[in-house]
């Protein structure tokens, strides 16, 4: 949608309340009778259909959600329309990023992929808390293989479809022990080569055995100098944990910035379980996996902070980005860019425009 043809601000606050609704009374009720993966594999498949061909992609940017380049943000030799974007996990594969792009969402963050194509833990692996607005995963990684999002996603930019950065996380292959995960990591960097915009470095997946003992100094500074080397121009990000104490992310952001990354992302879900309702904390208790959404969103903040205080590189939030106010919050504690995962989950794809306008600054898009 072209910032000509987009609404007032009091018709886009309508759009965007109506549809609000929309998600919470029609959408979500109908997702919500399915478990939490097949939910979010029909809202994938429903993704790809609707990004196919131009008239679908028109009537997704014609929901009102659909968001106009306004107050650019220029980081790691990109330019962002604006600062919310899509968190990785939600489109493992890169099935949809026309679709992304239609929402109106600023980047998107494809993956995490492997080197290898893998199924991931065996079902149920995702389970929603809902009075506690969260989500607790273990997936493990099911992803098609690198070499699988690196078709589609050189397919889309052929078409033209990529008009916002696209980044790409990658991880370890399962059967690759960890003492050998920088080849494995370097194979994804080699089949990504001129498709991603940056590289996310996963090292803070709960659900991969051994991956976490990646984020210690000697492992992730072995990892991250090759994957920096391999990478080229490409700018490379580090992915981490909100449960590595201060000392541990001290170090972990220190070895980072030896390594020459670009920047930081956090973080990833938390194995923790406060700020579970009570009604719910039995279930979350005997759920193994990292746990998202609102019982996370202090301590992504804190951790937002935290590795603000330590570096003034790039630095992507994401954790309980559940309102608008969520997302300005993350701004506040040092994120130049917000993503978001579990509260699309709840609030629906109008989160995204409510977290655009909490975080331009700009009364015009509010
Ligand atoms: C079902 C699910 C799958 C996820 N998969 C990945 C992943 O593959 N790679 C990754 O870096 N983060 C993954 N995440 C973590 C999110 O990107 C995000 O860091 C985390 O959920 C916190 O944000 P949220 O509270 O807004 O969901 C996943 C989260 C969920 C809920």
């Amino acid at each position: 949608m072209r910032a000509s043809s987009v609404p007032a601000p009091p018709t886009r606050r309508l759009l965007a309340a109506a549809g609000s609704t929309a998600y919470r009374r029609l959408a979500r009720p109908a997702l919500w009778r399915l478990d939490a993966e097949r939910a979010h594999h029909a809202t994938l498949v429903a993704a790809d259909l609707l990004g196919r061909v131009a008239p679908t992609r028109a009537l997704v940017a014609a929901t009102g959600y659909a968001v106009p380049p306004a107050r650019p943000v220029d980081l790691l030799g990109l330019r962002f329309d604006h600062r919310i974007g899509l968190a990785a996990g939600m489109d493992k594969d890169g099935r949809a990023v026309p679709t992304w792009v239609a929402l109106g969402l600023g980047h998107v963050e494809l993956g995490t992929v492997t080197a290898r194509a893998q199924p991931g833990n065996p079902r149920p692996r995702m389970v929603r808390l809902p009075e506690s607005a969260a989500v607790i995963n273990r997936m493990g990684f099911n992803n098609e293989g690198v070499h699988a999002l690196a078709r589609r996603l050189r397919d889309a930019r052929r078409a033209g479809l990529v008009r916002i950065p696209v980044g790409v996380s990658i991880g370890k292959s399962k059967v690759t022990p960890v003492e050998e995960a920088v080849p494995d990591y370097l194979a994804s960097v080699a089949a990504l080569d001129g498709l991603a915009d940056y590289l996310a470095v996963n090292v803070s997946s709960p659900n991969t055995p051994g991956l976490r003992s990646l984020q210690d100094a000697e492992p992730l500074r072995a990892l991250l100098t090759a994957v920096v080397r391999a990478a080229g121009d490409v700018p490379v990000l580090v992915k981490l944990a909100p449960d590595l104490t201060r000392s541990a992310l001290e170090e972990a952001v220190g070895v980072g910035l030896d390594a020459g990354v670009a920047g930081f992302v956090a973080t990833n879900t938390t194995l923790a379980r406060g700020g579970v309702a009570p009604g719910e904390m039995a279930l979350a208790n005997g759920q193994t996996g990292g746990l998202s959404g609102a019982p996370l969103t202090v301590r992504a903040r804190e951790v937002v902070g935290q590795v603000r205080s330590l570096t003034d590189l790039p630095l992507i939030g994401v954790g309980g980005v559940m309102t608008g106010a969520d997302a300005a919050a993350l701004v506040d504690a040092g994120a130049d860019l917000v993503q978001l995962y579990t509260g699309l989950v709840y609030a629906g794809p109008a989160l995204v425009a409510e977290a655009v306008a909490a975080t331009i600054g700009d009364a015009r898009w509010g």
